[in-house]
């Protein structure tokens, strides 16, 4: 079991994530390429700022978290918006979606190994995965993260051979004036 979860809860009671947030700039740019009809999953949704793109746009939505504050905060969010999405709390160990069901799967700033092989196969066909977190080089300029949770050069896209590569890119960006060292990708299911 990895302990990244742990922590979360008081991170949101501390005012992490602070204030609205903006969807990734990935969902903002792909999300029309998700066909409609099926499910769009956010996994480790945090307090659902990429699930409500989708949600705006009339999907239903499927949002895990380990952190009830997380959850708490993210059906405040939805609330708020008059948008409704499906929150669950769960391990994202044992993902509780079915093989197939997925117009859309979104994966942002998380980062479990074990279930990298999963993912493509909760997509229906022509549905989308996006996925981006951060690289090891993160560790050159920012607070130190533990390295287990952050990718390798090349590692994200190496999961996904199987699926059609619609985008990609890893590097240095600055963000907002700080620099983040990420990997970003977006493939879809034939
Ligand atoms: C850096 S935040 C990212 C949140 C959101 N995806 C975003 O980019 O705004 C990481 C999230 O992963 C959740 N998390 C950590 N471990 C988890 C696990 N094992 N299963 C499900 N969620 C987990 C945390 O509660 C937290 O909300």
């Amino acid at each position: 079991m990895n302990a990244n979860w742990q922590g979360w809860d008081k991170r949101y009671q501390d005012g992490f994530y602070y204030g609205p947030l903006q969807p990734h700039q990935l969902v903002s740019r792909f999300w029309s390429m998700a066909q409609s009809g099926s499910p769009v999953i956010d996994i480790a949704m945090g307090t659902g700022r990429d699930l409500f793109v989708f949600a705006e746009k009339g999907w239903f939505c499927c949002g895990l978290d380990r952190s009830w504050e997380g959850i708490k905060t993210a059906v405040q969010g939805a609330s708020e918006r008059g948008l409704q999405f499906f929150p669950i709390f769960g391990d994202a160990y044992h993902l509780p979606f079915k093989e197939g069901s997925a117009s859309a799967v979104l994966v942002f700033y998380f980062l479990v190994r074990e279930i990298m092989g999963d993912l493509p196969s909760l997509l229906c066909p022509g549905g989308i995965l996006m996925y981006e977190t951060f690289l090891q080089d993160q560790n050159n300029f920012d607070r130190p993260r533990n390295p287990d949770y952050l990718l390798h050069h090349g590692e994200l896209i190496g999961y996904f051979r199987g699926l059609d590569l619609m985008f990609y890119e890893e590097g240095t960006f600055l963000f907002e004036g700080k620099k983040r060292a990420v990997a970003r990708y977006v493939g879809r299911k034939r």
